[in-house]
């Protein structure tokens, strides 16, 4: 997107408040790499989960917690935020966020690898976001559709993944996992999705059913 439009809606729609902003500052400040989602990407994903009334929803990658509040400020009371975080020092900065937040109760961060921790949780996810490591993509593709349930909504980070998706030149690791992940979103029968050319682009499905 034109930046001046990103920045029309960024100021119109997705303007923060100061703690979402000292949120974000804290990824600088605390040297995490500057990959969180956009304001106006979390303005989204918030709400895509009010549209369905989610009340559980599973994010794989928290990073420093600013996609995790979004998340989780869109849930009722009795909603639940499920986050994995694999590396302890971001998983730190992700509980002073949600503490600063105020959204005890509404989220549980886990601390491990996506790939230990997938198998131990319960299915029936109203929204499953992921924004983690890109080569195991294809895999997450999988646990994520066994755990949403029928109506649930597949969201995906950096669909485009910095023009990577659309260069069969690049193949790294990373760029093959987006490249394949996009394909089996697109391809599924369980699965109606998209991508919203929102910042690095949005893979936006909703699933439709549970057997092909
Ligand atoms: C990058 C960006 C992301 O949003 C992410 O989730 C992972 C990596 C990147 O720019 O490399
Ligand atoms: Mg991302």
């Amino acid at each position: 997107m034109d930046e001046r439009f990103e920045r029309y809606v960024t100021e119109l729609f997705a303007a923060e408040d100061p703690i979402l902003s000292k949120i974000r500052a804290r990824h600088a400040a605390e040297q995490l790499p500057a990959i969180n989602i956009s304001p106006e990407e979390g303005k989204l994903l918030f709400v895509l989960l009010h549209a369905i009334q989610a009340k559980r929803v599973l994010e794989i990658g928290a990073l420093g917690g600013y996609s995790g509040v979004w998340l989780g400020r869109a849930l009722p009371a009795g909603g639940e935020l499920i986050t994995i975080e694999k590396d302890p020092k971001h998983a730190r900065v992700t509980r002073e966020a949600f503490d600063m937040a105020k959204l005890h109760g509404r989220v549980r961060l886990i601390e491990g690898a996506a790939l230990d921790v997938l198998p131990t949780l319960v299915p029936g996810f109203d929204a499953v976001f992921i924004d983690a490591d890109k080569e195991p993509l294809p895999k997450y593709f999988v646990w994520a559709m066994q755990l949403l349930r029928v109506g649930g909504l597949l969201l995906c980070d950096n669909a485009f993944f910095h023009g990577a998706a659309i260069d069969p030149g690049d193949t790294s690791g990373n760029a093959v996992g987006v490249r394949k992940f996009n394909e089996l979103a697109a391809k599924d029968p369980r699965l109606a999705a998209t991508i919203v050319p929102v910042r690095d682009g949005l893979v936006v499905g909703v699933k439709l059913r549970d057997t092909a």
